[in-house]
């Protein structure tokens, strides 16, 4: 039987794509949950199915159809390093090789099809703000090209995984009860606070984050002349990004129009209501496999211009949940058993 293996099943993303799996009914004996040198022989407990974690070496000794990669870019590199060995198909949720030209970056509603393979067998799912954006955003811009598009982010701490999660909850129970609290995951206080987004300059202007976002951007949409920007910031949710979203566009637009083509976008759902003023928020999209927008309205200053409410689970549709349906995608193609599982390129 070939097996699933899931690198980094402990973590944030990796417990949710071990869900999704159970959820789908895969078979737990055919699941191979990895995790770092610490956590090996530890047991994990999931719907109520128990697990015993395991060593990054055991992808050699297994015949694997998948292998998701939910463990950070050094243990991406490491898995790519030895690849030549290993012959299933690789989803990677980790960014290092994500601008790769040959390495398909996918969001299966909008580039689903770009994957070949044949030739294609290291698949990425892009960066979480890319995914939840361009989900709402990518069926406009097919009708209506984008001459500027602009985004302000409000970003949970499952953003920067579990142990950041744990923070925001150790630290927020220390404030109510005055003690102090030495945080570690992040340069700033969490509690009762937000900062711009953790991930290192790349520029002198850009966040890594803010990077991906325009990098990752550009290549879905295969519009390298694509005018994006954005300002992240990270706030003390625990789960689900929101993202305010400024598209200024390069032909005359209504909201009729937009209301329209999003009706029939997949993945996302409409929610607002202007009357009691409530739009998303992400305790509402947390654990939601949908991404929620609303709050649609024209700029006062600018005809072509329209903003955006979007909310959505990033551990889910912004991560775990975009690579088990790129993993489903494929395992469609009538090609697909040829080549997961077979001789490694
Ligand atoms: N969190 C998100 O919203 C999000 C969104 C998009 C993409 N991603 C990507 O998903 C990946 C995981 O992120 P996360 O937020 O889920 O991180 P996380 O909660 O910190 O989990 C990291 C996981 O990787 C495992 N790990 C660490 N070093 C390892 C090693 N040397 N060998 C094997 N396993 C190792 C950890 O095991 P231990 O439990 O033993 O430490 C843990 O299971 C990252 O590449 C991230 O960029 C995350």
């Amino acid at each position: 039987m070939k097996k699933i293996a899931i690198i980094g099943a402990s973590g944030a993303t990796g417990f949710e794509l071990l869900k999704l799996a159970l959820k789908e009914h895969i078979d737990p004996q055919q699941l191979l949950l990895i995790a770092s040198e610490k956590s090996i022989g530890k047991t994990l407990y999931c719907d109520g199915h128990t697990f015993e974690l395991q060593p990054i070496s055991s992808i050699h000794d297994n015949h694997l159809e998948v292998i998701f990669l939910a463990a950070g870019s050094s243990v991406s590199k490491f898995v790519k390093a030895h690849y030549k060995d290993i012959s299933a198909l690789v989803i990677d949720l980790a960014s290092t090789f994500r601008q790769e030209i040959d390495t398909p970056l996918i969001i299966p509603e909008i580039n689903g099809d770009d994957v070949d393979l044949k030739k294609h067998r290291w698949i990425c799912s892009p960066n979480c703000v890319t995914t939840l954006t361009l989900l709402v955003l990518a069926p406009l811009f097919k009708i209506n090209a984008p001459k500027k598009v602009l985004l302000s982010t409000y970003q949970a701490a499952s953003g920067a995984g579990y142990k950041a999660m744990e923070e925001l909850k150790n630290e927020t129970n220390a404030f109510l009860k005055d003690e102090k609290y030495h945080h570690i995951a992040f340069n700033d206080p969490y509690a009762f606070n937000l900062f711009t987004h953790n991930s290192p300059f790349v520029t002198d202007d850009d966040t890594d984050e803010e990077m991906k976002i325009r990098l990752e951007s550009k290549k879905i949409l295969k519009n390298e002349d694509l005018k994006i920007s954005s300002t992240c910031v990270r706030v003390p949710t625990l789960r689900a990004h929101a993202i305010s979203a400024y598209v200024e566009f390069s032909e005359p637009m209504t909201k009729d129009v937009i209301y329209e083509t999003l009706a029939n976008a997949p993945g996302i759902k409409q929610f607002e209501d202007f009357g009691r003023n409530l739009f998303a928020t992400p305790q509402m999209a947390a654990c939601k496999d949908e991404v929620y927008y609303g709050r649609i309205r024209k700029d006062s200053l600018d005809d072509q211009g329209f903003w955006f409410w979007i909310v959505g689970d990033q551990l889910l549709k912004g991560a775990s949940l975009n690579a088990w349906q790129i993993y489903k995608h494929l395992r469609r193609h009538e090609t697909f058993h040829s080549y997961a599982g077979s001789t490694g390129s």
